[in-house]
Parts: structure tokens; sequence; C-alpha cells
């Protein structure tokens, strides 16, 4: 098996991703048949010289998309795949060995990205996936409903070309809601209504970012905000995460004119915080006095359980530097795929022509549909309902985890759809997550959300789309797997206190 698999050391695509290539290979040409025992990562690793980590990453991607299966103790085997399954375009990655030319620099930087744009996108909804809110708790019968009463009377306005900014309606809907739970000070002039907040992050470099531009990125941070940053050539600034959101003065000392910062102050993704006053007037300042942009991406602070939604720090801005944005994929259904910026009033004309290059506008029925929903009161009885939901299953968490907290520590959050589940430190959480992925169970590393290394290491668990059953199960499937390779990998003396001492002390911080 091993005499197929050829790692070139100076390529620029990472070994993990090579070794997925030629197993993967190997197994779609029949050369690894169904059935047959891959060795274990260890003895994988060493035979090829690798760390243990590229190749429990490789499996991982390899289990995701339906090539093995297997559990940890018991063996990882090549799975029985259909043809209708290999030839599945969803499968069609680009093939290594013959990588497109004649590519522009941005369609080289997209391309190096594919790795994290691919990764979690074959993930099923299954524990803890980060991210998805209450499918099956979505009122379907009510939005078809409100769908099938626009399609009756179908009015032509509703079926032609719209405004690039959106359905009016709904962009006064949105401006009366924010003012009201955000404390914003918007108009509905202001509000432009986009594909997601991926496409809000797209428009806002597209309109304020030239390559080589600085900007400030939360670090560990959002990857689908990094990825746009990264494809648009952007030098990304990591700046680190404490317990009351942005570290200002490393920003400060390592890039004092960075043209943008982006900051998910409500809710800090993924780690939790939230960014304190003090913090929000001084970033405010520095845009101020520095000419810079502040990105808020404000994605599930709606999920706030022991007190009102917080402010917006939009709302304190009074100089025009603040864009925000914010997006139904929580709230409602992320394949709804609407979203809203709001932008100083200045910005308006440049952000609406951005919007209108890329695809004109967002489909109007279902912006149609989404204004009655809210004007018709579901919406806010939907929030109410998933706030109470999911402060159940956040607590079932919680609760469940208790016995794993010799290997795992998962604190409560006082808001949104997932928490941080913390690992010893050095632990290689994307080995543990590797390792949890084979047994099915899914829990991104902490570490493929940073841009710098550090021996802090956890695994983001999402928890609003699984009953309290399903958390239990996922759970219960965790100890033993979690037991078995953090003691091996990290060998820790569980008497010596300083085994989880940074992350404790970070913990009481909060
Ligand atoms: C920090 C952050 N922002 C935004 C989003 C939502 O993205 P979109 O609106 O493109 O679905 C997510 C979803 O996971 C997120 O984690």
């Amino acid at each position: 098996m091993l005499a197929g698999i050829d790692l070139d050391r100076a390529s620029s695509m990472p070994l993990y991703l090579q070794l997925y290539e030629s197993i993967r290979s190997a197994i779609l040409s029949g050369q690894l048949e169904a059935g047959i025992r891959l060795p274990s990562t260890r003895d994988f690793a060493a035979s090829l010289g690798v760390s243990r980590n590229t190749v429990a990453s490789a499996f991982e991607q390899l289990f995701a998309e339906g090539y093995i299966t297997g559990k940890v103790g018991a063996g990882t085997y090549v799975a029985q795949i259909d043809n209708a399954t290999a030839s599945s375009p969803s499968f069609a990655q680009p093939d290594s060995t013959q990588l497109p030319c004649n590519l522009s620099q941005r369609g080289m930087k997209m391309l190096a990205l594919r790795e994290t744009i691919f990764r979690y996108r074959h993930d099923p909804v299954r524990a803890f996936r980060p991210g998805v809110p209450a499918l099956d708790r979505f009122p379907v019968e009510i939005w078809s409903k409100l769908m099938a009463q626009h399609w009756r009377y179908a009015q032509p306005d509703l079926l032609s070309y719209g405004d690039p900014c959106g359905y009016r309606p709904l962009r006064e809907c949105i401006a009366e809601y924010l003012r009201l739970s955000r404390a914003m000070r918007c108009k509905a002039e202001q509000v432009i209504i986009v594909s997601g907040s991926q496409q809000a992050l797209d428009i806002t470099a597209r309109v304020l970012l030239d390559p080589g531009d600085a900007a400030w990125m939360e670090d560990p941070g959002y990857i689908g905000a990094r990825n746009v940053f990264l494809s648009a050539g952007i030098d990304l600034v990591p700046i680190p995460i404490d317990e009351q959101g942005l570290n200002l003065e490393v920003g400060k000392l390592k890039c004092p004119d960075a043209k943008l910062a982006y900051i998910t102050p409500s809710h800090q993704f993924p780690l939790g915080y939230t960014m304190s006053l003090a913090r929000r007037l001084e970033l405010l300042r520095w845009a101020r006095q520095s000419g810079s942009w502040i990105i808020e991406d404000d994605y599930d602070s709606e999920y706030r359980y022991q007190s009102q939604p917080l402010a917006a720090l939009q709302g304190l801005d009074d100089s025009g530097r603040a864009i925000y944005m914010g997006t139904f994929s929580k709230v409602l259904f992320p394949a709804l795929r609407l979203g809203y910026l709001v932008v100083p009033p200045e910005l308006v004309d440049v952000f609406a022509a951005a919007r209108a290059v890329c695809d004109r506008h967002s489909p109007l029925f279902e912006q149609a549909v989404l204004t009655d929903f809210i004007t018709e009161g579901h919406f806010n009885r939907h929030l109410r309902r998933m706030r109470v939901l999911y402060a159940q299953r956040q607590a079932a968490l919680v609760g469940a985890a208790q016995p794993l907290k010799r290997w795992l520590k998962v604190p409560p959050c006082q808001t949104g759809m997932h928490l941080i589940g913390w690992l010893p430190e050095g632990v290689d959480d994307r080995a543990v997550s590797g390792q949890l992925a084979l047994q099915g169970i899914i829990a991104p590393p902490l570490s493929a959300y940073r841009l710098e290394p550090s021996r802090q290491a956890g695994l983001v668990l999402g928890y609003a789309a699984f009953d309290t059953k399903a958390i239990a199960d996922a759970i219960e499937q965790t100890i033993p797997i979690l037991k078995e390779i953090v003691e091996n990998l990290s060998s820790p003396n569980s008497q010596d206190p300083s085994y989880f001492s940074a992350t404790d002390a970070l913990l009481s911080a909060s």
C-alpha cells in the first residue's frame, strides 16, 4: 500500500492533502479494495516519516467523504463505495497532479484555500457540527403558506429585476428590528440585503480593501472571513483574543495603521467572549484616528440566554467607521442565503454598485416571504422558542460532558450555538478531532481556526441542531476515545497542576 504513496515535501500542497489524494485515488481505482484494513495512524506515520497528525487529518477527510470507515481501537477499513457515490460531482476535487494553469493570482489563492472551503462541506448534520440551527424546528408550514400566497397573487414586480439593495419592505423591517433590539443607528436606506454574511464580507473586501492592505483578524477567528481576505490578497494580522475580546494593544503594536479590523464583539467566534465596552470605545477611537474600518459580524447574538441581546458596537459609532453584518442563517436556516449589511450613509451607493456587480440582487420571493414572516410575528415567536430550546441543549451538553472533565472541559456560555471543549494544553486537537471523526463524531479542532500556533487545544462543539439524546449519545461515544487519545497523545501527569493551568486561568477570568 505504501509503495504507491509518493509525498512531495517541496510541494505547496500540504502533506496530509497529498496523502488523502493518494489513498483516495487508490480506493477509486480499486487498488485498495473495500474491507482492506489500513495501518494505524501511528504505523502509517512512522513508515512514511510524517507526523501522526498528518495521517489523522488525511483519515479525517477520507472518513468525512465516506471512503473509509472504522472505530478507534478496532481499525480503519476501506469502505464499500458504489459507483454512483464515487462519481458524484460533489467529490470532484481538483486532481493534485493536474492543477489548472493560467489562473489569475486571485484564482491561485482560491485554489490554495480549497482545503478549508471543502473540508466540512460534506459533513452531515450530526453532533457536534457547529453553526447549524435546529432545522427540524423551523415552522415549514407557515413558510410554505406564505410562499404559496405570494405565488397565488404573483406580482410582476416580484418577478422582474429588483433593487440591488434589496426588497424595500424587508429593509424597513430589518432597520426597525436593529434599532429596537440592537440599539443601532440606522435607516432602511443603509440596509443592503445580501446572500448571507459570506457575501457581505466579500463585497466589503471589494469595496474597501486593495491587495496588500493589512487587516486585523481575530485569532482564533472565523474561517469564512479569513478566506475572503486571503483570496483578496489581504495581509492578515492575527490579533489574540482575551476575555475582553480583541487585544487592541497587540493590534496597535503589530500594525497601527491596518485598513480594517474584523470582529465578532457580541460573541467572539469561536471562543465565545463578549467584547467589553472599554474595548469597543477604544476600537472606535483607533478606527477614527487611523481612518480604518471596523467590520462587526453579529452572526448569532440573538441567542443570549440570561439577558436581552446586546447593543451593537455600530450604535456607538459616531464617525461612520463601522460596517455591520447580520445573517438569517442562524435564526432561520442557512440554505435561505439571506443576510444584510448596514453601512454608513455615504457608502450606500458604492456598496449597492458592488452588490449589483456580484449577482444583481437576492431572490425577491424569499425576501417578500421573509418580510411577511417578520411582520406577522412568526420571526419573534420562532426566536423565543429557539432561545429556550438552545439553552436546554447547551445545559444538556455541559451536563453530559461532566464525566469527561479530566480530558475535556466544557464550560457554559451565555450566548450562541456552540461551546468550546478545552483539551489539556499541548494536546494535538487536530489528531483528536480526526479520531473522533472516524467514530462519526464531528468536532472541529480549535487550531483550525487559528492563524498562529497556540498550546491551548480544544474542540468546537455545536449543540443547537441536536436533541438531548443525540448529545448524550455522542458524548457517551466520545468518552473512551478521548481517554485513550488524550492520554496517549499527551501522556500528561494528571496530578500536575499545569495540566490545564492556562486554560483554567482563562476560564476563571471570564
Ligand atoms: C462568525 C460567523 N459569521 C457568519 C456566519 C454565517 O455565515 P452565512 O451568513 O454566510 O451563512 C457564521 C456561520 O457559521 C459564523 O460562524
